[in-house]
């Protein structure tokens, strides 16, 4: 019987929390997952409820995905190398990972005669944020270094020389990945795009924005600023903040994250009638791009039919394609987040350091009004309830830390303390949407202070049943196949 959902790279922090949340709705749920051993400490497989099926298999292996494919009605495609970026040298293993497995993942679900799609992508496909100066909306160039040396963290407008003002990017604005891992993430997003149109499936596409929560991996650099921040902020250290702290942000909750993959599921099941602008260009209806938006950029009238409840807009034919920013709408800067997470430990408060990478982005925050409009999501963690339990969570401890440490602390060092100032946009950017606007020096000790995962579920039970409540126990009706 088809009716069980494929989680791949279900062991890891966000994936776990979608097989957990998929779970409490009753679904049958199998894992695909490499157990990366940058990732997992001693490629141990996670706690999974004794219901999941767990594969331990590489994406990029036809075979493993045929097996894993047996009976699966979707797919959330979660298995990446993930903002690991220290340099070049990355390059073929982001390529490989990401592109040539999701390739191979999608060929395997074609062939199994699956339809269904979800895939987290991620903000980086945007680079950065939106802006608008005096005369209207307009693109950041990247800053020049004398700028960030002068303390000038601002971007300026191209027209003016002003500072920009940073608004809210919504999935119609142009792509622009600005780093190998980000372009894979895009390329993601195209071969899904591809699949839909030759096989008719259906594609949701999640573009995450900063994600936080328990069971994020500690010990490294590259795991994200909060949980950089944690790591300082358990050892009785001050979280050390990048620029001045005034970074702007959308940081979204794990279980967000998790529901936002079950909405998108139900979506990849509805039928109704399609926009003709959500088809990808290709699709029949030349002129439009993969997230729906015209090639002007523009949001042609009845992409988000009016007039009709959250929840229950018509979805996409067969074939659509559709990209959803997942993030909560609010903003807040990565100095509020470290003052946070201090306060919530009761350790020392932050130290803005003034330092800075020259390829961070300095804004970038989401519109979450189309995932609200179509598939009915917001976020329901609050940010000071959920950094708050963030700050005493369990994470999950990482052999990454020590190895990217040691290799950051080299020539090619990216991220480490003293050659923060100056680096280079490729190694910068590869960690945006797990930007660490931090010191990454002292974070880089933080492994003797990790918890074992097994303790993690333990730790999420206060946001974990959020859910399980407000879903049905039934997998999502199909709709036209
Ligand atoms: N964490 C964030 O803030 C964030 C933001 C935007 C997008 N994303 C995306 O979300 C997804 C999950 O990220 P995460 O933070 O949970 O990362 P993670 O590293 O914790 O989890 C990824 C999992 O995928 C597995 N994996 C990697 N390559 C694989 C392969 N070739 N075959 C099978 N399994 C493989 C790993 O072993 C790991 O368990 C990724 O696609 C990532 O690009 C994450």
């Amino acid at each position: 019987m088809s009716d069980v959902l494929l989680v791949t790279g279900g062991a890891g922090f966000i994936g776990s929390r979608i097989v957990a949340a998929a779970r409490e709705r009753g679904l049958r749920v199998r894992v695909l997952d490499s157990l990366r051993d940058d990732v997992h400490p001693a490629s141990t497989p996670p706690p999974l409820p004794d219901d999941v099926e767990f594969i331990r298999g590489d994406v990029r292996d036809a075979e493993m995905c045929a097996r894993a494919l047996r009976g699966v009605r979707a797919v959330c495609h979660q298995a990446a190398k993930v903002g690991l970026g220290v340099d070049f040298a990355d390059a073929p293993d982001y390529t490989a990972s990401n592109v040539l497995g999701t390739a191979v993942l999608l060929a395997a679900m074609a062939d199994a005669g699956v339809e269904r799609l979800v895939l987290a992508s991620s903000m980086v496909v945007y680079g950065e944020g939106r802006y608008r100066d005096a005369l209207g909306p307009v693109a950041a160039a990247p800053r020049t270094i004398a700028d960030l040396e002068a303390g000038m963290f601002e971007p300026r407008s191209p027209r003016t020389g002003e500072p920009l003002q940073p608004e809210r990017i919504d999935e119609s604005a142009p792509t622009d990945p600005r780093n190998v891992y980000a372009a894979t993430k895009l390329a993601q997003e195209q071969l899904a795009a591809s699949w839909a149109r030759e096989t008719g499936g259906r594609a949701a596409l999640l573009r995450y924005h900063n994600v936080y929560g328990p069971g994020m991996p500690q010990g490294t650099p590259y795991a994200g600023v909060a949980a950089l921040f944690r790591t300082e902020a358990e050892a009785g250290r001050p979280p050390l903040v990048f620029e001045d702290g005034g970074q702007r942000r959308d940081f979204v909750h794990v279980d967000d994250v998790a529901a936002a993959n079950l909405a998108a599921l139900d979506w990849t099941a509805r039928d109704g009638t399609v926009p003709d602008t959500a088809v990808p260009e290709g699709a029949g209806r030349a002129g439009a791009m993969p997230d729906g938006t015209a090639r002007d950029g523009t949001v042609p009238e009845g992409t988000v039919p009016g007039g009709t409840a959250p929840g229950t807009t018509a979805g996409q034919d067969a074939g659509a394609v559709r990209a959803f920013n997942v993030a909560t709408g609010e903003v807040h800067t990565v100095g509020e987040l470290a003052a946070a997470i201090a306060a919530a430990r009761g350790g020392p408060p932050p130290v803005v350091t003034g330092r800075f990478r020259a390829g961070d982005v300095r804004h970038i925050t989401a519109s979450a009004d189309r995932i609200h409009a179509e598939l009915g999501w917001r976020a329901r963690v609050g940010f000071s309830e959920g950094v708050g339990e963030f700050a005493l969570a369990a994470m999950r401890p990482t052999v990454a830390g020590a190895r990217a440490g040691a290799r950051a602390n080299g020539p090619a060092g990216a991220a480490a303390g003293a050659q923060v100032r100056g680096v280079v946009g490729a190694r910068a950017e590869a960690q945006a949407d797990r930007p660490t606007e931090t010191a990454a020096g002292p974070s880089t000790r933080g492994v003797a202070g990790a918890r074992n995962l097994a303790g993690a579920p333990a730790d999420t039970g206060g946001l974990a049943g959020r859910y399980a409540a407000t879903t049905s126990n039934r997998f999502p009706a199909e709709g036209r196949r």
